[in-house]
């Protein structure tokens, strides 16, 4: 199913209509009453060989139909037909809608009705996808488990050139094409991951940690149990809202970590490693705050932390292991070394100096590493990263 609201775009979503008709796809559009303005319902309509659906309320004729769609609470039927339902383009007042959980169209209406992924491509201007309240917006709707169809930089219809400028209606096919052929291929494997920074108090008000902020994980995660998997996500102190459907245990220490990684490891098909738990911990935690006046300097001890990734890889009963390398210098070296020394199956690197990647970052640039081959990938969103692991993993032996 379509949504398409008021924004030049929509004009584009002619093509993606061919895409999904050509390729076997029944469509239903709705349109806001904003869009007609922008594209013909008549060419929507005849393109995807349905009635396009603008109005709230039936006509007088329709409420008294048999048809399958078209019954008196066709909003929530509609919702309950799709597979997937993508808005696009979704206009700055469209996504401010959905995130208020506003529905005075029916397009929005659906949208609160619907039972399967929602998709949004936001579509608009510089300056408006910039603005602070469409930027948490966007947010929100992400954390509410809205799947984004991020936006590219290029010309946009005012004429400048920025951010703004909905995806491809090629690329927003390949995106949906590609999710409901992953539909359900995990169903029925068990997956741990493990996500974030480990904190270790130094006195009872202070700690060490890193800046791992568990996005990667976090989408990883989220990836797998969408995918039909049952996902287990052990997680440092991190600030995410739990991925859907996500079986989630906090802890605070690389020890608590240990312990809760131990007993969860067992009848897992697959380990993804992606915490960045500390190396060193402190021999003894002070129980009280370290008093300034009591010390002109002091030195703390630390040992090494237990090596997890080490731990998992040595008892490896049954399950692959994937775990994830950042490294600064000589990349791709020192990731194939520590493939071999912590026997992984494979090996995700990624250099936090590079552009768009590393901690906190909604992307990443990451390369696989498995013991025949090495492979870079392009910058992608930490999503399609966690997608393209798992495919990894499907393909391993
Ligand atoms: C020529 C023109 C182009 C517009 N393009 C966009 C756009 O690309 N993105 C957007 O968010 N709003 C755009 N707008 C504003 C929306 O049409 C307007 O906010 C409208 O209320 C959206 O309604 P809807 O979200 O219900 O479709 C445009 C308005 C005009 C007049």
């Amino acid at each position: 199913m379509i949504g398409v609201s008021g924004g030049i775009a929509a004009y584009k979503i002619c093509y993606l209509v061919r895409y999904f008709v050509r390729n076997g796809a029944e469509v239903r559009i709705i349109m806001t009453p904003s869009a007609v303005n922008f594209v013909s319902p008549v060419t929507l309509s005849a393109l995807s060989r349905n009635e396009v659906i603008i109005n709230m309320f039936p006509p007088a004729d329709k409420v008294s139909s048999s048809e399958k769609v078209e019954t008196k609470t066709w909003h929530v039927n509609l919702g309950l037909w799709a597979d997937v339902f993508i808005i696009a383009p979704a206009t700055a007042n469209t996504l401010a809608k959905i995130n208020a959980g506003i529905s005075d169209n029916f397009l929005l209406t659906t949208v609160l009705a619907s039972r399967c992924p929602v998709f949004l491509a936001p579509a608009m201007d510089d300056d408006m996808i910039k603005n602070s309240v469409t930027v948490r917006n966007l947010k929100s709707l992400s954390a509410s488990g809205f799947k984004m169809i991020e936006p590219e930089y290029g010309e946009l219809a005012s004429g400048l050139v920025g951010e703004g400028r909905m995806a491809e209606p090629e690329r927003i096919f390949e995106i949906i094409k590609d999710f409901l052929l992953r539909t359900g291929d995990l169903t029925g494997r068990k997956i741990l991951v493990t996500a974030g920074p480990t904190a270790e108090n130094l006195d009872r008000v202070r700690f060490i940690t890193n800046s791992s902020t568990g996005k990667m994980g976090f989408a990883i995660a989220e990836a797998a149990s969408d995918r039909g998997a049952a996902v287990t996500l052990i997680t440092g102190p991190v600030n995410l809202d739990t991925p859907e459907g996500v079986k989630r245990i906090d802890v605070r220490t690389a020890d608590e970590m240990f312990r809760k990684v131990k007993s969860n490891c067992s009848k897992k098909d697959l380990i993804v490693m992606t915490a960045a738990v500390e190396d060193f911990v402190p021999v003894k935690t002070d129980k009280g705050k370290i008093k300034k006046e009591e010390k002109e300097k002091f030195v703390f001890e630390f040992r090494r932390a237990v090596d997890i990734l080490e731990y998992l890889g040595k008892k490896k009963n049954g399950y692959k292991l994937i775990g994830f390398a950042l490294e600064t210098d000589d990349e791709i070296e020192n990731a194939k070394k520590k493939l071999k020394r912590k026997n992984l199956d494979m090996i995700v690197s990624n250099n936090p100096d590079s552009e768009g990647s590393g901690f906190g970052t909604e992307t990443n640039k990451v390369s696989f590493i498995t013991e025949r081959k090495t492979e870079q990938l392009p910058l992608m969103s930490k999503y399609d990263v966690g997608n393209a692991i798992l495919d990894r993993y499907l393909k391993m032996k």
